[in-house]
């Protein structure tokens, strides 16, 4: 190997940022186990805590838990507060260990080991070009999807997102009809179902393993108002009856969102209100480059799940995560046949929203 014109700085340089990059890795795997076995409750409100008392209150084996402990404390995850002390601070418990707050995140690492194992089959899909659905990826990555995005549905959509939108919460309180398509499990159906008794509510998906999540969601809550259909074959009706549609996150995963477009412009009436939610992304690869934070992880989520969803069938256009900025979505919804289209700021980092109309 030829090493003269070779910056061996900027070699060490790059092994520390590549070494560096398994250290998010083993963060995520610890935060994963920290959630499925309960830790960060345990230390919610409880202070400074020890190895052996945080073992006693969690049951588990004290060794296990202060390595865990010292891993924690040295990705900054929780503090450490001197005297084998470790203390879940109450703005990290915002964001590991309170399921209702908006700022909640741990939730979305249960999907770790499934998105890990998919590695295992992504070789292939580089081959072939063709990815996996939802279903394919197994229940632990939609279950991921479901606990990321359900503390904005509960904690957002109906008292802050849905009133800043033209006329909908009173039509929604008079009684009106709503689809929500990509309705994954269901939370965003479930929460506007409760809020609004007299409206009828009727979430659309094609992956098999959310949709029994969502009726089972909607059981559990009580609501009569809310039904699930298996949009592969009850697809959306397009018969100008809904007058409120709602799309989460999921045009930029489906195969075909130009079709799915299409079809929630038949089905929606003259007057109504489309409301799309879907990732924050610059329109193009350098401007996310340079202006995009968050490219990293929207860029590796895109290949193991949204662009992967997106080209599960031949014919999938394959937008991926970042694939749907603003300059797409007006185009694409024009496309549709829609002529109103008003950005909406709803203090989301991770989501831009949309209010489209006929
Ligand atoms: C990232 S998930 C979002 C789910 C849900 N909207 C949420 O916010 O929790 C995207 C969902 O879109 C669904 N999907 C993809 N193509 C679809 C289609 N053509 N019709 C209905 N659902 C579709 C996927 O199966 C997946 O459950």
């Amino acid at each position: 190997m030829a090493t003269s014109n070779i910056d061996i700085e900027k070699a060490k340089k790059t092994a520390e940022q590549i070494f560096g990059f398994l250290g998010g890795a083993m963060a995520s795997a610890m935060i994963y186990l920290g959630d499925r076995m309960g830790i960060y409750q345990k230390m919610n409100g409880a202070g400074g805590v020890t190895s052996h008392e945080l073992a006693h209150k969690t049951g588990l084996n004290e060794r296990w838990v202060r390595e865990w402990l010292h891993q924690q404390a040295s990705s900054g995850v929780i503090d450490y507060k001197g005297d084998g002390r470790f203390e879940l601070s109450a703005e990290s418990a915002l964001v590991l260990a309170d399921e209702n707050s908006p700022l909640f995140l741990a939730g979305g690492f249960c999907a770790i080991p499934q998105q890990m194992g998919l590695l295992n089959l992504l070789p292939e899909s580089f081959k072939s070009g063709h990815g996996l659905s939802y279903d394919q990826m197994g229940p632990e990555v939609n279950r991921g999807v479901e606990r990321l995005l359900a503390p904005w549905f509960r904690t957002q959509l109906v008292p802050s997102a849905l009133p800043r939108l033209d006329g909908v919460v009173a039509k929604l309180q008079a009684g009106a009809k709503v689809a929500d398509v990509g309705c994954g499990a269901g939370v965003a159906v479930v929460e506007m179902a409760k809020a609004f008794p007299k409206s009828d509510f009727h979430g659309y998906e094609i992956a098999k393993i959310p949709l029994v999540t969502a009726r089972d969601n909607a059981k559990k809550a009580g609501i009569k108002n809310a039904l699930f259909h298996d949009a592969s074959v009850e697809p959306l009706a397009g018969d100008a009856s809904c007058d409120f549609i709602t799309t989460f996150d999921c045009l930029h995963d489906m195969t075909r969102p130009d079709l799915v477009m299409k079809s929630i412009r038949k089905a929606i009436k003259p007057d109504g209100t489309w409301l799309i939610a879907d990732v924050h992304g610059q329109p193009t690869f350098e401007s996310n480059l340079k202006d995009n934070p968050l490219a990293p992880v929207m860029y590796g989520f895109s290949v193991i799940c949204c662009m992967s969803s997106a080209l599960s069938e031949p014919d999938g256009l394959g937008l991926g995560t970042l694939g749907f900025p603003e300059p797409v979505a007006r185009k694409m919804t024009a496309e549709a046949g829609f002529t109103r289209f008003v950005t909406k700021d709803f203090d989301n980092p991770i989501n831009a929203y949309y209010e489209v109309r006929p």
